[in-house]
């Protein structure tokens, strides 16, 4: 069976995180969106919130799944056995942290875990978490940039803490 693992942050997760995930679904036989429980940073949403927001989002794909992950990417991989790492790029500004990451865990795993990338599909290039997030925080309209219950959920984490 051929699997591989979405790792990030999820921060939330936008519709251009689930057009990676729905492309790779198609690619493998069970993709496992892995979320980062990175405890240097302060998210706006829980591992656990951002893990049942992944969940509820791709409910209707049998052959993803959602976990969490804490430490190195590739002791996790190593752990469940998993030989590749599937990473969106958006614009060349991504790439050059990404070949970063890439060559880093193909380094450390001693060659096991490889890095594949899709590119972002294009109405989706502009979105990214931090700016989904500051968006909300200043009162605009995310309806483009993730689902509406996601959407709700963020403007819930916001209200009485805006600047407007
Ligand atoms: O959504 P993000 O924040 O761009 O995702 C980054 C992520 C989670 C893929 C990356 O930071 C990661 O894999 N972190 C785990 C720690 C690790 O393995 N670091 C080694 C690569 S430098």
């Amino acid at each position: 069976m051929k699997t591989a693992v979405y790792p990030g942050s999820f921060d939330p997760m936008t519709y251009g995180h689930l057009d990676i995930i729905h492309r790779a679904a198609l690619m493998f036989d069970e993709l496992i969106v892995s979320v980062l429980n990175n405890k240097a940073k302060t998210p706006l949403f829980s591992v656990e919130e951002r893990v049942r927001i992944l969940e509820e989002a791709t409910k209707e794909f049998p052959n993803v799944k959602v976990d969490s992950f804490t430490g190195l990417l590739i002791d996790y991989a190593g752990r469940k056995n998993i030989h590749v790492s599937v990473r969106g790029l958006r614009a060349i500004t991504d790439f050059e942290y990404e070949l970063q990451i890439a060559q880093t865990n193909k380094k450390l795993s001693g060659g096991s875990l490889d890095t594949i990338f899709l590119t972002t599909s294009l109405e989706y290039a502009y979105l990214s978490s931090s700016s989904v997030k500051e968006i909300a925080y200043f009162g605009g309209d995310i309806s483009q940039c993730v689902p509406p219950f996601v959407a709700d959920m963020i403007h819930e984490k916001y209200k009485g803490r805006t600047d407007t």
